[in-house]
């Protein structure tokens, strides 16, 4: 079986999960470094890693890595890549990429290095003078540091956090790579309730109902490898594993509440496009008004924070309040992200476990509560 050497990318901090994602799926992880993650795969892999992969943000094929420190250095070996390998006659192949701490810092002109040697090594291949480039899309990726150069084409096209469901969005919007993450950093599983009560657009109780029935993430949109010639036999298999493999019995229950009657609206059509809008009860309530009826259930959140929604000042009593609540929730596990400044002075209770994520490029904290096991476990 052909061994492809894969990359998924990563925000930092949710390295491990992605690990453990691609471990779960029976990928061999060959490193993790910090946000990326290399694996192998069979060809058929490059499609389940992208239907399947809740946490990562894209998927590379690596197509070579050496070190270049001069221009013809870098020319020479990019043109030694097999790029005809995956990149058709007719394909088109943007080149993007990014140089640190190294003597090529100049992207635009490792850019156009790097354009000009495949399309000579195509040229070669190919015996033709001139590409139209009206194909499928080949996105040639390159990453310089400290004078090496890793290549890559993406297979993802578009990041794994467009999953085709959020049709209505809300103003601070968490990233569906990142809600996955928190789910599967919380002890959310089967039988336990999950209450999201700033649940915004809804995307942590739906990436947690998805979870739950094991939909796939990507089975709702597109791919640029779906589109290559080398891969185009093994989608439509993947797609129909991954359908068969939905757990439609499985019974889930998940409250989601927010204060916002256009937000609740908002989620709720985005829950019916990802197919789990009868695993989550939604309301429209302020978070001190919700029944938490539950016991040993799971608390997940992503409370107000920053100025963009309100600033320090408004913002106390409201964590004052879900100081108490935090602390009356005695048999939940909870689970708060928040970048709000006086999150530790304002909770009375030390959390379990912190740790810093970035939702886009914005910083924030995850604050972990653990409950005691449930009795019946
Ligand atoms: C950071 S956003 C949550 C975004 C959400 N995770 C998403 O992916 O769309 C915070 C949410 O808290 C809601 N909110 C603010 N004050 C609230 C309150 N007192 N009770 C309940 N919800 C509140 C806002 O309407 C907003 O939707």
């Amino acid at each position: 079986m052909e061994n492809i050497e894969l990359v998924a990318t990563t925000t930092y901090g949710v390295e491990a999960v992605v690990k453990r994602e691609l471990i779960s799926l029976g990928y061999k992880v060959t490193k993790v470094e910090s946000g990326k993650i290399t694996f192998l795969s069979d060809r058929k892999g490059v499609a389940n890693a992208n239907l399947w992969l809740r946490s990562a943000e894209r998927v590379f094929i690596k197509m070579d890595e050496f070190e270049a420190r001069t221009f013809d250095e870098l020319f020479d070996k990019t043109k030694n890549i097999a790029w005809e390998k995956y990149i058709t006659e007719d394909g088109k192949f943007p080149v993007n990429g990014n140089s640190k701490k190294s003597k090529l810092f100049s992207i635009s002109d490792s850019q156009s290095i790097i354009k000009k040697a495949v399309v000579e090594r195509l040229k070669r291949i190919f015996k033709r003078g001139i590409f139209e480039e009206t194909g499928p899309v080949f996105p040639i990726v390159f990453s310089i540091n400290k004078d090496f150069c890793t290549m890559l084409i993406d297979t993802s096209g578009s990041g794994l956090h467009k999953r085709g469901y959020r049709v209505k969005t809300v103003a601070a919007p968490l990233r569906e790579t990142l809600a996955a993450s928190l789910v599967q950093l919380s002890f959310f599983e089967k039988g336990r309730v999950l209450y999201d009560p700033f649940c915004g657009s809804g995307t942590i109780p739906i990436e947690a109902a998805m979870i739950a029935r094991n939909i796939a993430p990507g089975l709702n949109r597109n791919f640029a490898a779906k589109h290559w010639p080398y891969f185009k036999d093994v989608w439509t298999e993947a797609s129909k594993e991954a359908y068969l493999e939905i757990d439609f019995d499985e019974d889930v229950k998940i409250i989601a509440s927010d204060i916002s009657e256009i937000n609740i609206k908002n989620a709720q059509m985005n829950a019916v496009e990802a197919g789990v809008d009868d695993c989550i009860e939604f309301s429209v309530a302020d978070f001190t008004d919700v029944k938490y009826d539950d016991k040993y259930a799971i608390l997940i959140s992503n409370p107000p924070y920053g100025e963009r929604l309100g600033g320090t000042k408004k913002l106390k009593p409201l964590y004052k309040n879900l100081n108490k609540l935090n602390n009356k929730l005695d048999t939940w596990s909870k689970y708060y992200l928040s970048g709000y400044e006086d999150f530790v002075k304002d909770f009375s209770k030390k959390s379990n476990k912190k740790r810093r994520l970035f939702n886009g490029n914005i910083e924030a904290w995850f604050y972990q509560y653990y409950g005691p096991k449930p009795k019946n476990k």
